[in-house]
């Protein structure tokens, strides 16, 4: 028989280990860890950049049809895949529970050495809830809709109905329960989207009984607090109505923030943020995947919310999803717009690291995703509808940026950590941008023909690292980079070297030493000296490619 010591000391065992190794199994999860002056995406303990693509919304409810496609996604340097997991199929009748399709999801994507990350279509894709399943759709009296202005009824679940809530939340954690179960160790799924391009569509709020009940009580202490937390942080817009409208610490949401058509807005953001982020919590208890949120953001063309979907994660929201979804890790844009450059800036906050989960592919695409992981700190990038374009010069396009960014990940993510990093995207509009990094002036111009100064392409972009000294890796497409020094000391820079290369494992392995016309920029001696540059640049060309300088300063 045991001695009481003896026991105690077998319970607090079994304990401690049982301790570290849930801690050992959390440390291994996917997830978003602070590293110095940025968040980034942990995968296998290692900092991972998503270099993605999203399937069309069908293409995942059907393992055949899915079938030729992982090679091609391979064949394109994409590593990750996200696809559409839809409440309908996984929950056929109420509490009975179909995985298969995320099971093959998951056994293909190992297969073809990818990850994924699962977008679950739940109550809302695209403001609408076409993807709930049918007996929510065939029972309004239960699930709540949304009704517009002129009364009319949709067939939107709104989010102010406690039934679907609960309803939506319980499937969704039973899929995250499932996903723990089948890829707790192997976390072949390394994210989670919650709901797809949330808002209302046609109106600017819900106006049911029951929303126009909830409009008119107080806007909820939680989010009033919050506005105080985040006093000195808030959206100018949302700070100037709060002021405008006296500060109020209580009221209601027309009180609060003005008759007008934002104060509806924000309550349709405060209730969806605050249905998300039950629905992301139930599923967190079960799994703790990182979450987020992806935006239909504002077009030119809109006149009002309701246009976009009111009340979705827009970045003149920001602060009330912050406040009503701390379980929701990213807000997200979907980018369609030319000015990736202000966008990415608007969601890129140090509570906020940048995702871009849809955009474009093609060269476009391999601007952005070198553009948002190299000034904005980017945890990723991913085309939408890349089923679509295998064997077009689009995929090859993108593959050719992948490739270089896969190489360059390690290096990447640790300048991103250490703010040694920064990113160019030109356009003929645009054709001459300067940056500061590493003590000296950096700047990218779109490539010329030397003699006619007729641009060689449309668009450029670039990523310069700076690795410490005077040495740099520059790497892009149709772009030349030169660099002025910008401390005390000596006035100009010649290059030492300029090697072009490869990492091959994580080493770099130098090619040719480039000299001559391969890095004359501008022969005009005279007027390059006047503003202290050498007349020579890093000059990469249309396939992206990655360079190693080395500088150093006379005068
Ligand atoms: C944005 C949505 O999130 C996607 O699911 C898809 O509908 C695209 N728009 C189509 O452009």
């Amino acid at each position: 028989m045991l001695h009481f010591q003896e026991k105690r000391f077998i319970v607090v065992f079994v304990f401690l280990t049982s301790l570290f190794s849930s801690v050992a199994i959390g440390q291994h999860l996917p997830r978003l860890e602070k590293r110095g002056a940025v968040t980034q995406l942990i995968v296998d303990d290692k900092p991972f950049l998503i270099l993605g693509g999203e399937l069309y919304n069908s293409s995942s409810s059907n393992l055949e049809y899915m079938e030729p496609l992982w090679q091609q996604l391979k064949d394109m340097h994409l590593n990750t895949v996200l696809v559409a997991v839809s409440w309908q199929l996984t929950e056929p009748e109420e509490g009975r529970f179909d995985f298969s399709l995320v099971d093959g999801l998951i056994r293909e994507a190992r297969e073809h050495d990818m990850r994924l990350v699962l977008l679950w279509f739940g109550s809302w894709k695209n403001g609408l809830s076409h993807y709930v399943p049918d007996w929510v759709k065939q029972d309004p009296a239960r699930f709540h809709r949304v009704i517009l202005d002129n009364g009319k009824a949709t067939e939107t679940v709104s989010p102010l109905g406690l039934e679907s809530g609960k309803a939506d939340a319980r499937a969704f954690a039973a899929l995250m329960a499932h996903l723990k179960k089948v890829d707790g160790r192997e976390n072949t799924v390394i994210m989670v989207q919650v709901q797809n391009e949330v808002g209302v569509l046609g109106a600017v709020r819900d106006y049911s009984e029951l929303a126009n009940t909830f409009f008119h009580q107080q806007v909820p202490k939680a989010l009033i607090d919050g506005l105080k937390m985040y006093e000195e942080d808030l959206h100018p817009q949302v700070r100037e109505l709060w002021e405008r409208n006296g500060r109020r610490e209580a009221g209601s949401w027309n009180e609060v923030f003005g008759n007008n058509l934002l104060a509806e807005e924000y309550f349709m953001a405060w209730h969806y943020a605050d249905y998300i982020n039950a629905v992301a919590t139930a599923g967190k208890a079960q799994y703790n995947l990182p979450m987020f949120v992806n935006a239909w953001i504002v077009q030119p063309e809109d006149k009002r919310a309701g246009d976009y979907p009111s009340g979705g994660p827009q970045e003149h929201v920001h602060d009330i999803w912050r406040i009503a979804a701390p379980n929701i890790d990213i807000l997200s844009p979907d980018i369609y717009l030319p000015d990736f450059p202000a966008i990415t800036e608007a969601y890129t906050h140090s509570w906020n690291p940048l995702f871009i989960p849809e955009s474009f592919a093609g060269e476009l695409g391999a601007a952005n995703a070198f553009y948002a992981i190299g000034k904005h700190a980017a945890i990723g990038y991913s085309p939408f509808g890349i089923d679509g374009i295998a064997d077009s010069p689009q995929a090859s396009a993108l593959s050719k940026s992948y490739s270089v960014l896969e190489q360059l990940t390690p290096l990447i993510t640790g300048a991103q950590s250490d703010n040694r990093i920064t990113a160019f995207i030109l356009t003929k509009n645009q054709s001459l941008i300067t940056q500061k990094l590493g003590g000296y002036k950096v700047t990218a111009s779109l490539s010329q023909n030397m003699r006619s100064g007729e641009f060689l392409s449309d668009n450029g972009y670039g990523i310069v690292i700076w690795e410490g000294d005077d040495a740099f890796v520059v790497t892009g497409s149709n772009i030349n980079i030169t660099f002025v020094p910008d401390t005390t000391g000596p006035r100009m820079a010649g290059f030492l070297s300029v090697y072009e290369g490869e990492y091959l494992n994580g080493s770099w392995e130098s090619g040719r030493l480039l000299n001559g016309d391969n890095i004359m920029v501008n022969y005009d001696l005279s007027n390059e000296a006047h503003h202290n540059r050498t007349g020579t640049g890093a000059k990469l060309g249309s396939d992206p490619s990655i360079l190693k300088v080395k500088l150093y300063r006379f005068e």
